[in-house]
């Protein structure tokens, strides 16, 4: 009834394509200013205990879908549960995807634009001042993010064009490893400036009363977030994978995406209190502190400071491929399995509706600022969407739905025992506790 599915080369590939999906702005972006926002080391550690007790269950509820089906999340749960309301779980998946693709690529196409202004040296901040006043044209104009945006998803349809093996395998495994030696690169010189022992400290040294009911439910939802869960993404990879060890591949994934994010905020933070500036600036901290500290750094060490930009705005690019080709390779499998579209027709009708979605998102910094949806702008609102809600219901029903609707017989030996038992009685109701908690206060 399918024609045959294409799968990754091995273990490794399935690994680091799934770690590819999980390190993305994520880690680099959205971490730094969550630690910012939440109050600095206690919310790491709130963050770790969330992914290892609370997401890594869910991946591997996710990953024993794709497993078991050989399918993406809607013909997965079609099988699973045939004749029943699961499939909407599987179809909620896939729109979530849609979704986050859509104002993700918009902040790839920021990516793009710094990378490109590093290496041309038309970065010019010289101020505060000027860094914001770059990151308004950069983000609030038209031709310009426009632009950058339909490059940035040009290259991750092509990657998707090439297919599982020869586009998501081989970009994974070259991306991945590049980007922890650039990371720990940019990490080692902001450390190294002078006045970042201050920032330093603010990461290692916790201060549990900042923690409430709001903080637990952040640190949890980046912790979805960055695990890429509750939007289908690891049943589809899953399905391409040909070993079964999922616990030891979610088992990876967890510990290189906690580590990639604790590393970039070892890059981030100890820069931003360099610069004298504030870590609580939200989402345009890595685009203005990090060029308006560099750009100081300068001034005494051009070359330095100018390898470091170029550095790290090309890790955040890659970071942001080898995400942004996960979400469309779940939306584009999706074409595939369901409307039994070829690959090519499938990646060009995602790349079109995302395209549509992005512009929306895009101009909602610049002509389209006005437009609110509950309050937020067209991107915000599709952030906080699918970030605070859908991921969220995603996750918790895919565990519902393995923890309790799936055939567990089979399972044996204490680790699967282990997080048969988390998933059935520990991550449900933590989830439920912890969202609406944060709801109601
Ligand atoms: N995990 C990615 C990041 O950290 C974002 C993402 C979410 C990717 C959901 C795929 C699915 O940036």
């Amino acid at each position: 009834m399918f024609p045959k599915k294409e799968k990754f080369g091995g273990k490794a590939a399935y690994i680091l394509a799934l770690a590819g999906s999980a390190i993305g702005l994520g880690n680099i972006w959205r971490f730094p200013y969550m630690v910012g926002e939440h109050g600095g080391a206690a919310f790491i550690i709130i963050y770790i205990i969330c992914s290892f007790l609370i997401s890594l269950p869910i991946f591997l509820s996710e990953a024993v879908i794709g497993k078991v089906s050989g399918h993406g999340s809607y013909e997965a749960m079609k099988r699973l549960a045939p004749n029943s309301a699961w499939r909407g779980l599987g179809m909620m998946a896939v729109i979530s995807s849609f979704i986050i693709l859509s104002f993700y690529c918009v902040v790839g196409g920021w990516s793009v634009d710094y990378f490109v202004r590093s290496i041309a040296g038309t970065m010019s901040v010289t101020s505060r001042e000027s860094a914001s006043a770059l990151f308004g044209s950069v983000a609030g104009s038209v031709c310009e993010p426009l632009t950058a945006h339909l490059f940035f998803l040009g290259i991750s349809a092509v990657i998707i064009v090439l297919g599982v093996k020869k586009g998501i395998e081989v970009f994974s495994k070259i991306s991945i490893p590049l980007l922890f030696v650039m990371m720990v690169i940019v990490t080692v010189y902001s450390i190294s400036l002078p006045g970042a022992a201050e920032g330093v400290s603010y990461l290692v040294r916790p201060d549990f009363s900042k923690i409430d009911a709001s903080v637990v439910a952040s640190a949890l939802g980046q912790s979805f977030f960055s695990m890429s869960l509750g939007v289908g993404m690891v049943v589809t990879y899953t399905s391409y994978s040909k070993d079964s060890g999922i616990v030891s591949a979610g088992a990876w994934t967890t510990v290189f995406d906690t580590l990639f994010a604790v590393i970039a905020g070892f890059a981030v933070m100890p820069a931003v209190f360099a610069g004298g500036l504030e870590p609580e600036a939200g989402p345009s901290l890595v685009f203005e502190a990090l060029p308006y500290v560099f750009g100081q750094m300068a001034i005494d060490m051009p070359v330095f400071s100018r390898i470091a930009t170029i550095i790290f705005f090309f890790s955040i690019l890659l970071a942001a491929l080898s995400s942004s080709i996960s979400l469309f390779e779940t939306c584009v499998n999706h074409a595939m399995e369901h409307n039994k579209f070829s690959r090519r027709k499938a990646t060009l009708l995602v790349l079109v509706l995302t395209w549509v979605l992005g512009v929306l998102c895009s101009l909602s910094f610049g002509p389209l600022k006005d437009v609110k949806i509950f309050g937020e702008n067209i991107f915000g609102f599709c952030d906080e969407l699918t970030s605070n809600y859908l991921m969220t219901l995603g996750a918790l029903a895919f565990a519902i739905f393995v923890g309790w609707r799936m055939d567990w017989q089979k399972v044996t030996g204490s680790v699967g025992r282990f997080f048969h038992f988390m998933i059935k009685w520990i991550v449900p109701p933590a989830i439920l506790t912890i969202f609406l908690s944060s709801i109601l206060s």
